[in-house]
């Protein structure tokens, strides 16, 4: 099974062979972010990613790799609970085929969250940032290849990737429950290293606030199928450079346990509004 669009109608099929549930809104849970996924109610489906065809495989600590269609609060979503990384020498077409499966299921809106390194100078470890825009920096495009017209054009329009009319008000709504969110621009470095302190102060001066190894093949492949995308960045450590200590993976888990109170209120709220259907 190496055709792209036979991968994504298998683990559709199979998805659906075990239930009809229909997501509006689908979310992935980046590193040590995946407790989110047991506040969800009303479970239709856990399912492991192994055992959906088509389906890439998710292999880092930190990720329990498992699909899980539920409800948050009164939203019908879909969790994916763990990714397949670019730098694990998966495709970008293939890492983000869950994505595309979401879209099938019916999601008209992803939330995209990861564990980011901090590039800009005012962030602290703990901070959570909203994207409002992405650099493509890891030296591949998830829509090269053959167009998959049937989820978009093949030339698609990147100037709202993260959709402003969701973010405006999830921002605001931040603000009045007096949780501190900041906004910035995500580069995405393929890893799987951390960067050079070379790499980060180049990314600074090219713009970027946050640097990380995912999440903007999965933005480029929502917004191509026409989905509205939000996406939620937790600064898990400064990068490289900028404070005088060896960056690990652990760090990055330890992080996110801490703010993970912040950030599930902070995924509630950005449900709450993407989980509506667009107007
Ligand atoms: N760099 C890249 N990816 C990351 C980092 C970082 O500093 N922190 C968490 N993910």
């Amino acid at each position: 099974m190496n055709n792209l669009t036979e991968r994504i109608n298998a683990a559709t099929a199979f998805i659906r062979q075990k239930t009809d549930f229909t997501p509006a809104m689908g979310l992935v849970l980046g590193s040590g972010l995946g407790d989110f996924a047991t506040r969800l109610t009303n479970i239709a489906a856990t399912i492991p990613f192994g055992n959906i065809p088509g389906f890439p495989a998710a292999g880092v600590a930190g990720h329990a790799g498992q699909l899980v269609l539920g409800y948050f609060e009164d939203s019908p979503v879909a969790v994916l609970n763990g990714r397949a990384h670019f730098y694990e020498g998966i495709s970008q077409q293939e890492t983000t085929i869950p994505v595309r499966v979401l879209r099938r299921l019916g999601a008209h809106t992803l939330l995209l969250t990861n564990a980011a390194g901090g590039v800009n100078l005012s962030f602290v470890p703990g901070s959570l940032m909203l994207i409002c825009d992405h650099i493509n920096f890891s030296g591949q495009n998830p829509l090269m290849g053959p167009n998959l017209d049937e989820f978009g054009t093949r030339f698609p329009d990147a100037g709202d990737i993260y959709t402003a009319a969701l973010r405006r008000p999830l921002l605001e709504a931040a603000q009045q429950a007096q949780l501190a969110v900041c906004e910035g621009v995500y580069l995405m470095y393929s890893g799987p290293n951390y960067e050079t302190p070379a790499e980060i102060r180049a990314f600074r001066t090219l713009g970027a606030d946050a640097v990380g190894m995912s999440t903007v093949p999965e933005a480029l492949v929502a917004r191509h199928a026409g989905m509205r995308v939000i996406g939620i960045s937790c600064i898990t450590n400064m990068a490289a450079g900028v404070l005088n200590t060896p960056l690990s993976h652990e760090e990055v888990v330890s992080t996110g346990a801490r703010v993970k109170e912040d950030f599930a209120r902070l995924v509630a709220m950005a449900i709450g509004l993407g989980a509506a259907a667009p107007a």
